[in-house]
């Protein structure tokens, strides 16, 4: 199995690309496609995914609802299949089942003394969304691995927790492999779901062979869920549930970035144009931030340091300024949409508290141009990510490679990506906004060798590994796992 002619498909919510109105073609946002791009890569696969907008959906009837192949705008050939749904099943997979209440499930983001209320709109938001959108891909996944002997399907994120089940049930033989971007949280918070619909999502996921995450913390916490919430038999020792007569390995492959192509897209002509803007309006010391304007990104805790850093340190007021790129996200969601307003009302009391005719302190961007970005990554003095929790968290490998300054990264301890990076940054407590404050003032007072021993070192770690390795860890324990069920 996994030879190179066996069928392989893999699915997702959001695909590579997605077709605007006016006929250009969009890059997915998020790291789930671009940890995806280097495995396509890799072999030729077809990619399923979401068709997401209506110009989506009529390229994929164009295509007569099969793939078709598509050039990402940022480079990469792709072979992609859209599926459409039907868009209130969409609205309520989408807005209400997977954003908010899976996402805040999976981040510690419910505040439960108020929500969530689980009422029939949610659930039925399960039954008639959720469920219906894994069917309309799990279907889409069938007809693609038809007829193939020794299918592999790789399964992506938290939007298809029941997909696995329905591709076994049709097909027994298939491999399938599903990969969680986001942190997987300790057992009670799973607490909040209904029990009958917990159970539904673990078991779609347990008809998996092996379940990969970012890290270690998260695939111990799955393992004990499946003990606490399912009583299920499970091997701690080497990652194994046993589920319905079957072994479910569970596996750890922390996310590497392409530093190749990261760093070509921060030296290309846009990038450097920006970057003169950058260098024409900058201070003495530039702070960075670049976040999907989500709430389990803090950026408000973020401000309110600055804030505070600002106060406790008077002469910094004028020769530091706070570079915050956010895209907007999830907007349709009202807890996102009213995050949006929050971060827009902080940033103007901040910059009114300590402002000056020729000073704003902070200055916001509230669009998605990785370009723009970039110029920014090549020319901070201190990169800020503070995320209260974080599957894995690329802007912090992506920064430290594109940076000129040996810049300092302020690293928040519950990201995944602090798992590796941690000894060569600033660790903070993302809700110690005092902490956080005087990590500001260590960053920008660090003698420079000290910066520079840093910001080698995360570059040193960030440059071992490529998506190659990280699909290659996940195609040998494909074999290796194919191997024992053969065998067995
Ligand atoms: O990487 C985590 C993730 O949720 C991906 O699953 C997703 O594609 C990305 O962030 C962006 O989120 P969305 O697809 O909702 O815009």
């Amino acid at each position: 199995m996994a030879d190179a002619d066996a069928p392989f498909v893999l699915v997702s919510n959001r695909g590579p690309v997605t077709f605007e109105e006016d006929g250009t073609v969009r890059r997915g946002t998020g790291g789930l496609v671009t940890a995806l791009t280097g495995l396509l890569a890799h072999r030729s696969a077809v990619w399923v995914a979401s068709a997401m907008t209506a110009a989506d959906a009529a390229r994929s009837r164009e295509a007569g609802d099969r793939p078709f192949p598509v050039r990402g705008p940022t480079g990469g050939e792709y072979l992609v299949r859209l599926v459409e749904s039907d868009p209130i099943a969409y609205e309520r997979f989408y807005s209400v089942f997977a954003n908010p209440m899976l996402w805040f499930i999976q981040h510690y983001l419910w505040d439960l003394s108020n929500a969530p209320d689980v009422r029939r709109h949610e659930i039925e938001a399960f039954e008639y969304g959720y469920n219906v959108v894994n069917e309309d891909l799990a279907h889409a996944v069938i007809q693609e691995i038809e007829g193939g002997a020794a299918p592999v399907v790789m399964v992506h994120d938290y939007h298809l927790y029941t997909l696995p089940a329905l591709v076994r049930r049709a097909r027994p033989d298939v491999f399938l492999h599903h990969f969680i971007h986001i942190p997987w949280t300790q057992s009670d918070s799973w607490r909040v779901l209904p029990r009958n619909i917990r159970n539904e999502l673990y078991h779609g996921l347990l008809a998996n062979d092996i379940i990969g995450f970012h890290t270690q913390a998260y695939r111990r916490n799955f393992l004990q869920c499946c003990r606490d919430l399912l009583d299920l038999d499970v091997d701690f020792e080497r990652g194994v549930v046993h589920h319905e007569g079957r072994e479910v390995w569970v596996r750890s492959y922390p996310l590497p970035i392409d530093a190749d192509a990261t760093v070509a897209i921060s030296q290309s002509a846009r990038t450097l144009e920006f970057e003169r803007e950058v260098e024409r309006r900058r201070r003495e010391f530039l702070i960075l931030r670049v976040d999907r304007a989500d709430l389990s990104k803090n950026v408000l805790r973020g401000f309110t340091a600055f804030d505070l850093f600002l106060d406790q340190h008077p002469e910094f007021r004028e020769r530091v300024t706070f570079v915050a790129q956010l895209m907007p996200s999830r907007t349709d969601v009202a807890e996102y949409a009213e995050y949006l307003e929050r971060i827009e009302a902080l940033v103007a009391v901040v910059n009114h508290r300590h402002g000056t005719p020729d000073w704003m302190p902070i200055h916001l961007k509230l669009r998605d141009d990785l370009e723009e970005a970039m110029a920014s990554y090549r020319s901070y003095d201190v990169l800020l990510v503070n995320a209260m929790f974080d599957g894995m968290n690329l802007v912090a490998k992506e920064g430290p490679i594109v940076n000129r300054r040996a810049g300092v990264s302020i690293l928040s301890e519950n990201t995944g990506a602090h798992e590796e990076l941690g000894e060569f940054a600033l660790s903070v407590n993302p809700f110690d906004i005092q902490e956080l404050a005087d990590s500001i003032h260590a960053a920008l007072t660090m003698p420079a060798e000290e910066r520079e021993r840093r910001a080698a070192g995360l570059r040193k770690i960030v440059t071992a590994r490529t998506p190659g390795d990280w699909i290659d860890d996940q195609l040998d324990d494909i074999r290796s796992k194919a191997a024992e069920t053969d065998g067995s």
